[in-house]
């Protein structure tokens, strides 16, 4: 967030077993392009990013059979919602 802002996170239980994270950020946010193009190795608009964060955080989503969605609007910011299923 380069003009600084609040970053909200919560995590509940939803009723069908899983964990849900939010993490919800005032940040430049993404165009649907931008959003698409998430998780692709080395993809990067940071001047020093990798462009590895989100290919590793799917990854590690995926091996918990989680599910991961992005809300997101240029110049609004971003949220992503996590959802890790429970040990039951
Ligand atoms: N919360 C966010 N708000 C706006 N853009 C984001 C957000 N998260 C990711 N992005 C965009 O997606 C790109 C890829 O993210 P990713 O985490 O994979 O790599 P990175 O952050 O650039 O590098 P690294 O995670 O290695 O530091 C980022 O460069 C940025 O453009
Ligand atoms: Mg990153």
């Amino acid at each position: 967030m380069p003009n600084g802002g609040t970053v909200w996170t919560t995590c509940s239980s939803t009723d069908d077993g899983f964990l849900k994270i939010i993490i919800k950020d005032e940040g430049i946010g993404m165009t649907k392009k931008q959003i698409d193009m998430l998780g692709s190795p080395y993809y990067s608009l940071k001047e020093s990013g990798t462009g590895l964060g989100m290919m590793v955080s799917f990854q590690i989503i995926r091996s918990f059979k989680g599910k991961i969605q992005v809300n997101s609007e240029k110049d609004i910011g971003t949220e992503f919602i996590i959802s890790l299923p429970q040990i039951p």
